[in-house]
């Protein structure tokens, strides 16, 4: 008999692929997550279960698969939904799909980061809203992007990314990171800084770190305070490392200029939050990585850790503290 998967929604076809000669396969197949009863219901039972950044995988989820549940397959980089602890304690590894998704994540924290400095998104409903009449001097005026200084928080493989590509800018870039990378200062030219004078110096300030308990509302009342009024801020990472309210106050009182996100606390972002009155924010749906081949790359790199998981084998990319 196959051994039994959960897959929490339709992934690309790559993954499915590669899983259903091997696994009885039950896919979620509606497009938002399985409400937590129905999860809890579907993971009785099963050898694996193939999980997305949105569903809370905690012990009481483990509990419910019970003693043949023999591995977690996330596919995304980030796993901050998942008690790996958890896991751990039960001995069922966790996988996950680094590297893949690295250089479509950066591509895409530049695509904000210009979008928010060259006012793309509001120059977009300019036009379309009957309002261009002629060219002008002073129309959406934004900050040079070559030339300025990027702050990187966080230089893990996203991070790096992006500061390679901020060299054709002619950018200085400095970071701010829990470890220090002297190899990697030298190979790309960027420079450690404390936290406070990265806030203090950065004309952009993107956001690489982990979701964890040091990170969790990182950028708050004071953090903003300390950033230049002309500061741009995108976050590509999570959105619970800004804390909204002090973001939206932070925007509303231009105590920075911009900023442009593609995660939020919660999401997706609610219709009535503040932040949606603004005019200086672009934030989209969590689509950093949604490129057609990375989201094929990552359903493959994820089939491929449930695979292994399955046979009793070390997975591939199995996340840094599971067992
Ligand atoms: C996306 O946010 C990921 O963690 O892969």
């Amino acid at each position: 008999m196959k051994p039994k998967v959960f897959i929490t929604r339709a992934i690309p076809e790559a993954g499915i692929d590669l899983l259903c000669p091997i696994a009885d396969a039950d896919i979620w197949s509606d497009e938002l997550p399985p409400p937590r009863e129905s999860l809890l219901q579907k993971v009785k039972g099963v050898d694996g279960l193939l999980t997305l950044l949105t569903d809370k995988i905690d012990s009481q989820v483990m509990d419910a698969a019970g003693a043949s549940l023999k591995v977690i397959s996330q596919m995304a980089v980030g796993y901050d939904n998942i008690d790996v602890a958890a896991a751990t304690a039960r001995k069922i590894p966790v996988g996950h799909t680094p590297g893949v998704l690295t250089e479509t994540t950066a591509d895409f924290t530049w695509a904000l980061l210009m979008s928010a400095a060259r006012r793309i998104v509001e120059g977009d409903h300019y036009t379309r809203d009957g309002k261009w009449k002629t060219w002008m001097p002073t129309l959406l005026l934004g900050p040079d992007v070559h030339g300025a200084t990027l702050g990187i928080i966080g230089l893990g493989r996203i991070g790096q990314a992006v500061a390679k590509r901020a060299k054709g800018f002619d950018m200085r870039v400095i970071y701010h990171s829990a470890h220090r990378h002297p190899e990697i200062e030298k190979e790309l030219g960027v420079e450690y800084v404390p936290l406070d004078s990265l806030y203090a110096e950065s004309d952009f300030i993107s956001i690489h770190t982990p979701l964890n308990d040091s990170t969790y509302h990182l950028i708050n009342n004071a953090a903003l305070a300390k950033m230049k009024p002309s500061a741009i801020l995108i976050n590509t990472a999570r959105g619970g490392v800004i804390d909204p309210d002090a973001l939206y106050r932070a925007l509303r009182d231009k105590q920075i200029a911009y900023a442009a996100l593609d995660v939020t606390e919660p999401e997706p972002i609610p219709l009535e939050s503040p932040l949606l009155t603004l005019n200086n924010i672009i934030i989209a749906p969590h689509i950093a990585s949604a490129s057609i081949q990375t989201r094929n790359k990552m359903a493959t790199m994820a089939a491929e850790n449930l695979i292994a998981g399955l046979k009793g084998e070390k997975l591939p990319h199995r996340v840094a503290d599971s067992r």
